[in-house]
């Protein structure tokens, strides 16, 4: 504890505080390193096989195929859909560039279909029309841990024989109509890059599906297309899970629901701040739907403004994401231009992302919030 009492105050507030979490948690963690170490089997072997049975129990699906990362599974959630060179696939452009890249890197293009202004996921009326005969797949996202509106999409991706990936990634232990993320498609990705609500130390993602023969040519896919030792029936690569990031990961997933629980009150406290506030939109979130908030974003007309204001008073924020797919350089050559999408340019241009960990502490929320609605009242 600092001797003068102002000190604390004006402390730095992160947007994420990964060490608070490890100093919980850290022996725990260096424990099920040192068993694997012990173990000395470090690929395919039985913390994954465990974590992949856990985290399909936790969607409440049949299948969980470990990979090396939130990209790769994606990747082979793709090529468990049998997109591959010259096909189409529906995805949001308000996302991480992951969920584009991973349709750019099998020769298949991306096709934008906007989003809701209140929610931030992919509208269920903007997907039809851009269904053509080359449509393979739909990538929904599930952003800052809200679940997409699932039900229209799915009636139609059934009606026009599309299938549906999510792109879980930012929303584990997130649901929608009683039903949790990962069980919503016909197959779902999902990222443990550090920094996410169930993050490794590391790289490593998982592929979950209810399909026996998915899950099946997923392991395949993920093992370089081998269906047995050195005998290869297709072309895949390396998308292995590692055992080391299992093992943490299952140490974490013990964790979660009460990290979960803990994140839904610091939003539920920040929005009660916010809410008599009309410069500022707080997170919407549907009846029905279970937010996890891996994000915790505001918007605000003067973003830049008010982040620069938070950056001076020591506050992290961040801005997911400031350049919506469409009009990345990546995707110069589809031809988009401003104003094809409007919804996600507009949010890429007001959202701002707050200090949200489960070890945020009320006071440092409350300071939080009182900068910002100070901001926000004398705009
Ligand atoms: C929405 C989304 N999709 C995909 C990814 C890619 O995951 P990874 O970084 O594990 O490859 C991420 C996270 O980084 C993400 O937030």
């Amino acid at each position: 504890m600092s001797s003068n009492p102002l000190a604390t105050s004006y402390s730095p507030i992160p947007q994420l505080d990964l060490a608070a979490q490890y100093a919980v948690i850290g022996a725990e963690l260096r424990e099920a390193v040192e068993r694997v170490l012990a173990s000395q089997h470090f690929i395919l072997g039985r913390e994954g096989a465990a974590l992949e049975d856990d985290i399909a129990k936790l969607c409440g699906v049949a299948h969980g195929v470990g990979t090396g990362s939130g990209t790769d599974a994606l990747v082979l959630a793709l090529r468990s859909c049998d997109v591959g060179i010259g096909d189409e696939v529906i995805l949001p452009p308000f996302t991480f560039v992951a969920t584009g890249s991973a349709v750019s890197a099998l020769g298949a293009k991306p096709v934008f279909a906007d989003i809701q202004p209140t929610t931030y996921n992919i509208d269920p009326t903007q997907i039809e029309r851009r269904i053509t005969p080359r449509t393979r797949a739909i990538v929904v996202v599930h952003l800052y841990g809200l679940p997409a509106d699932m039900d229209p999409i799915m009636d139609l991706a059934r009606r026009k024989n599309v299938q549906v990936i999510e792109d879980a990634a930012q929303a584990i232990g997130a649901s929608y109509k009683g039903r949790r993320t990962g069980a919503l498609g016909d197959v779902a990705c999902f990222s443990f890059y550090p920094t996410k609500n169930l993050g490794a130390c590391g790289d490593a993602g998982m592929i979950v599906t209810n399909s026996p023969e998915r899950a099946a040519r997923l392991r395949i896919l993920r093992n370089h297309g081998q269906t047995e030792k050195y005998v290869s029936s297709e072309p895949g690569w390396n998308g292995r899970l590692d055992e080391i990031q299992a093992a943490i990961l299952r140490v974490k997933l013990r964790y979660l629901a009460a990290w979960q629980r803990a994140r839904q009150a610091h939003a539920v406290e920040y929005t009660r701040q916010f809410s008599q506030i009309p410069g500022i939109m707080p997170p919407l979130i549907p009846e029905g739907y279970d937010h996890v908030f891996h994000q915790y974003t505001v918007r605000v007309e003067e973003r830049d403004k008010l982040q620069q204001l938070l950056t001076e008073k020591k506050i992290g924020s961040s801005v997911y994401y400031p350049v919506p797919l469409h009009l990345q350089p990546l995707y110069a050559p589809l031809g988009h231009k401003p104003g094809d999408f409007p919804h996600a340019e507009h949010a890429a241009q007001e959202v701002l992302s707050l200090p949200m960990y489960p070890e945020l502490r009320p006071a440092q929320l409350a300071r939080v919030a009182e900068t910002i609605s100070n901001f926000v009242r004398h705009q």
